[in-house]
């Protein structure tokens, strides 16, 4: 197989195929310090348009910005003939304009987790559930094909789900933007502004507004939102129960539906591709803008205290061993 990008899930998913007996070839570009890195881990690397011709099925596990050119100056006219593609997510097929023809029967195998926890996960013996469709639709050799890649990579933990790669990028974007990227994220925001506006200390509100976050989403994670409820405080149950239905109304919803739109009609696709190289408005930037606020800043203390705690209790702790 050739898995082409060695980033966060290429690598993972090159490691579990590895584990799982499967022969690997990475394709890099020149001068990619992740070639360097899947060297070191042990891959035969080569230049992304001769790991395409070495490799049936050939994974792209490329930044979905680039998807499209790398496709066609790379990737297409290097295929053997009928090789199969595979893909971690649908937006190459359903919004970027990538386009293999019949002549190349194409698999989503998207895993249902970050890919160093794909990674971690495989390496304990488990996996990820993962949201598997093929093109053609319903044809029993690609089904079988993407069944067995995601057994090999991790991603059957929990079963594989039926889906079609527009309907999984539709609602893994919406789910991105609306909560876990987008919505969640803001609400941190305004909760430390408002409470720091309100006089209260910056590690205060730090601690309660995003510190605690994890606390919730893994009682969640474990037992549900009503599980979650019965483990909190009475007051914190019956606070959010009331506060969060006043805080998230008809507007928000109303909102939502119009991110859907957006991103159902390729008009969110269209400006993200168009502005993803800009020094000023795309991606990069807006990261580096959001990390010179005060909400990263608070953050950045904390967690170095939070650090030189750890390290300090975890050195007095092997001394005092040491000693015993
Ligand atoms: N990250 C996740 O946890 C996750 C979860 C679910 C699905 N996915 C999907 O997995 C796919 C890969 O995402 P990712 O997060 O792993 O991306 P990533 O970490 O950004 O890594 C992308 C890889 O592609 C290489 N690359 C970038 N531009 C290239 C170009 N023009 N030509 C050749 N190689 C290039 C990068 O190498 P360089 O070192 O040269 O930059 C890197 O090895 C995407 O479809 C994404 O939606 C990711």
């Amino acid at each position: 197989m050739a898995v082409i990008g060695y980033g966060t899930m290429g690598r993972a998913q090159a490691h579990n195929l590895r584990r799982s007996g499967i022969e690997v070839v990475v394709g890099a570009r020149p001068g990619s310090p992740r070639r360097e890195l899947a060297v070191s881990e042990g891959f035969r690397v080569l230049d992304t348009h001769a790991a395409t011709a070495a490799g049936d099925p050939v994974m792209l596990m490329l930044p979905d910005e680039v998807m499209s050119d790398v496709f066609a100056s790379d990737v297409a006219p290097n295929l053997k003939p009928g090789a199969a593609l595979g893909f971690a997510h649908g937006f190459a097929l359903a919004f970027a304009g990538v386009d293999p023809g019949p002549a190349h029967p194409c698999f989503l195998v998207a895993p249902k987790g970050q890919g160093d926890m794909l990674l971690a996960a495989h390496a304990a013996g488990g996996g990820t559930p993962g949201l598997l469709a093929v093109l053609p639709v319903d044809d029993a050799a690609t089904w079988d094909l993407a069944a067995a890649y995601a057994g090999a990579v991790g991603c059957l933990a929990g079963g594989g789900f039926v889906t079609t790669f527009d309907a999984e990028c539709v609602s893994d974007q919406f789910g991105e933007q609306s909560v876990l990227c987008g919505g969640v994220i803001e609400l941190l925001k305004a909760a430390f502004d408002v409470l720091v506006e309100a006089g209260y200390g910056r590690e205060n509100a730090y601690f309660e507004c995003v510190h605690e976050l994890k606390l919730i989403t893994d009682l969640i994670h474990a037992h549900g939102i009503d599980g979650m409820r019965r483990r909190i405080s009475g007051t914190a149950a019956y606070g959010g129960l009331t506060r969060g239905p006043f805080l998230i109304g008809d507007e928000v919803r109303e909102r939502m539906r119009g991110i859907l739109t957006d991103i159902e009609s390729g008009a969110f696709a269209q400006e993200f591709l168009a502005r993803s190289d800009d020094p000023a408005t795309g991606t990069r930037a807006m990261i580096a803008n959001e990390a010179s606020g005060p909400l990263a800043a608070a953050g950045r203390d904390l967690q170095a205290r939070l650090d030189r705690f750890t390290t300090r209790r975890d050195s007095e702790q092997s001394s005092g061993s040491n000693e015993s």
